[in-house]
């Protein structure tokens, strides 16, 4: 479709999570005419679901080397170990600078920031607020600064399609907006600088700690426009979500790491402690160790689920530090102050996304990538509990910084080039809506915690199906969906599916967050390297 609206700008940012605002907020700064779009309102991404908090070295005796030990063995030998030194070293003073921006952190008595504990970390460093509520404090923060700093937005805003240049270089994007007056319809911003930080593709499986709004728009989007994607198979599965059934769809309530940082326990039907003894740190050994405990006791048992027990914390511990956690389970009958807590690995982070170099740079020119939406290299195979409100922080900084240098250097928004407008691309085939529940069913089945050849051939087989039938409504009658957010989000969903499952098929190794069955080993020797994904893009 052709635009319908347009604004010009020096910088759009796609999304308006802690990656997205930070981005926007220090570009604004640096003088740059920036331009937040958004698909749902500015609060509604992940970031506000986020709970145990933002790691950074900033206890007594820490210091971001730890930090750095800590996240390399998370990351199972796939990390990008400058990567990993920038967001240990640079994290300390963006925490500072998010404090400065507004976002108020849980203090002691002596008014320093109070840190716990979580999966991986050696040390106390996971700064949070409002006891469990930190993202969502840190949301406020944001929004609210962009806010007070009067930063042109645009809400209801599902992005399309990147535009570029005849060069290939980024000019901008495509949109569909709804009910946001001027800006209805399908229309564009066109800027030489783009920044993808629409968060991740947890909506891709069934039961996921991912609000709805997470399905993988920017992944697609990079796709779709010839950028590089990496490490998409390492999709990390939550621990501790609350199990309300075996059959639970979409968004499902975390209980963080940060409950097991203080001291929860996790037990079995019969009460046993199984993680002691399987690792040194037992309940706090790294996320995929714990989501692989947990799923072994599960197999043993033939249970659904296993316990979280933390009992002892007593009822004014539990009010005064988890009080969103509590609040959730007695909504759903269960009271953690005299039951243990049922839980299951549910998706929860993409590890993976589009590939960038150390200053938020894709493979296309002008576009840049950050937050869970990018592959900065600092995750690897596994990421280290609350290092990804970190890596949106310190990213989004050196991104702002990146776009002002370009800016200064060449007068970046005095030559903005023609963009090429979407209608001259082929027409992309998109999915009815009701694919989605497929598609998440499919990869819950096939492509979930534990994959095997088997698993995940059929995986393929069905979303190729899918795939076909839409493009052949296409190319045969010249049908597609209405398109709408929901056919969008489909197709978008569709498309991450069928990369994450290429990648998972290749990846004959156990590593990190990727467990196949049928290769139950680390192979270093074989597998110490990347998969990355290209597309044609005439062929999306
Ligand atoms: C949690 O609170 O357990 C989530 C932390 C994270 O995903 O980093």
């Amino acid at each position: 479709p052709a635009p319908g609206w347009s604004l010009d700008a020096d910088v759009v940012v796609v999304g308006s999570g802690v990656a997205g605002l930070t981005a926007a907020l220090r570009c604004d700064a640096a003088g740059l005419r920036t331009v937040v779009v958004t698909k749902a309102r500015l609060d509604d991404g992940s970031t506000r679901w986020a709970q145990g908090g933002i790691a950074a070295a900033l206890g007594e005796g820490d210091t971001p080397e730890q930090h750095l030990d800590d996240t390399l063995v998370a990351g199972a030998g796939l990390c990008d170990e400058e990567a990993v030194r920038i967001l240990v070293t640079e994290g300390p003073d963006a925490v500072r600078r998010l404090i400065d921006t507004g976002a108020h952190f849980d203090t002691d008595e002596a008014g320093g920031i109070q840190l716990t504990r979580e999966g991986g970390h050696h040390r106390r460093r996971i700064a949070h607020a409002g006891g469990d509520a930190t993202g969502a404090e840190i949301s406020r923060a944001l929004v609210d600064a962009v806010r007070a700093r009067g930063l042109r937005t645009v809400e209801n805003a599902l992005v399309l399609d990147l535009l570029t240049d005849a060069d290939g270089r980024a000019a901008g994007v495509s949109l569909h907006v709804m009910g946001e007056g001027q800006h209805d319809g399908v229309g564009a911003v066109h800027a030489p600088a783009v920044v993808l930080a629409t968060g991740g593709m947890g909506q891709v499986f069934s039961a996921t700690t991912n609000p709805s709004v997470s399905t993988g728009d920017g992944v697609a989007l990079a796709l779709r426009a010839g950028a590089e994607v990496s490490d998409l198979e390492f999709v990390q599965f939550h621990p501790t979500v609350l199990f309300l059934g075996a059959d639970a769809e979409g968004q499902q309530p975390l209980v963080s790491e940060a409950v097991r940082g203080e001291g929860a326990h996790l037990v079995d039907a019969d009460g046993v402690r199984f993680m002691a003894g399987q690792h040194e740190l037992a309940e706090l050994a790294p996320r995929d160790i714990v989501a692989k405990g947990i799923m072994r006791r599960m197999q043993e048992q033939g249970a659904e689920h296993m316990y979280l027990d933390a009992r002892h914390f007593g009822a004014e511990m539990w009010e005064h530090r988890f009080p969103t956690i509590l609040a959730a389970c007695r909504a759903h009958g269960i009271d953690p102050v005299t039951d243990p807590v049922p839980v299951a690995p549910a998706a929860h982070y993409a590890s993976g996304g589009v590939r960038t170099d150390h200053h938020g740079r894709t493979t296309v020119p002008g576009l840049y990538a950050c937050g869970e939406v990018a592959c900065t290299g600092v995750h690897g195979a596994n990421r280290l509990a609350s290092n990804s409100l970190l890596e949106g922080l310190v990213y989004a900084e050196r991104i702002a910084a990146d776009i002002a240098a370009r800016h200064a250097d060449d007068g970046l928004h005095a030559r903005v080039p023609a963009p090429v407008a979407p209608a001259q691309k082929p027409a992309h085939p998109l999915l009815a809506p009701e694919a989605r529940l497929a598609i998440q069913r499919t990869m819950t089945e096939g492509a979930g915690v534990l994959r095997s050849a088997a698993s995940l051939e059929k995986a393929a087989e069905r979303l190729d199906r899918l795939h076909a039938e839409a493009r052949d409504a296409l190319a045969e009658h010249g049908k597609t969906a209405e398109p709408g957010v929901d056919a969008w989000e489909a197709t978008n969903l569709l498309c991450v599916a069928r990369v994450l499952v290429a990648a998972a098929r290749l990846r004959e190794e156990t590593r990190g967050c990727h467990w196949r069955e049928d290769h139950a080993d680390r192979d270093d020797a074989g597998w110490r390297r990347h998969v990355v994904v290209r597309l044609n893009p005439d062929r999306t």
